[in-house]
């Protein structure tokens, strides 16, 4: 189990190991567009991973992929569902779509 921070609103919630950090978004009532409904297609759910980078699984292919097509990329923006929690650190993310 990890914290997940979430900015700007400084919401926290609990995320079981293997959880989406797009499941964690959706659970604690924040919004945050997945537009593919979390087939990596979309880029809609593009954030940015703050704090506890190593607490988050690896970025694989597709994601890899959709990440290089979106606009205002950087070393913290991660797919939120295609991001998994590890449970071993806790999380800060910032939420992009609704600025
Ligand atoms: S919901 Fe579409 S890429 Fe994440």
């Amino acid at each position: 189990m990890s914290t997940v921070t979430i900015m700007p609103s400084g919401r926290t919630v609990d995320a079981a190991e293997g959880s989406t950090l797009l499941a964690a978004i959706l659970g604690s009532d924040e919004k945050i567009q997945h537009n593919c409904d979390g087939k990596a297609t979309c880029g809609t759910c593009h954030i940015f991973v703050l704090e506890g980078r190593k607490g988050v699984s690896k970025i694989g292919r597709e994601e890899n992929e959709k990440l290089d097509s979106i606009v205002g990329v950087g070393s913290k923006s991660r797919l939120a569902c295609q991001a998994t929690v590890l449970g071993t650190e806790d999380i800060t993310l910032e939420v992009l779509s609704f600025r």
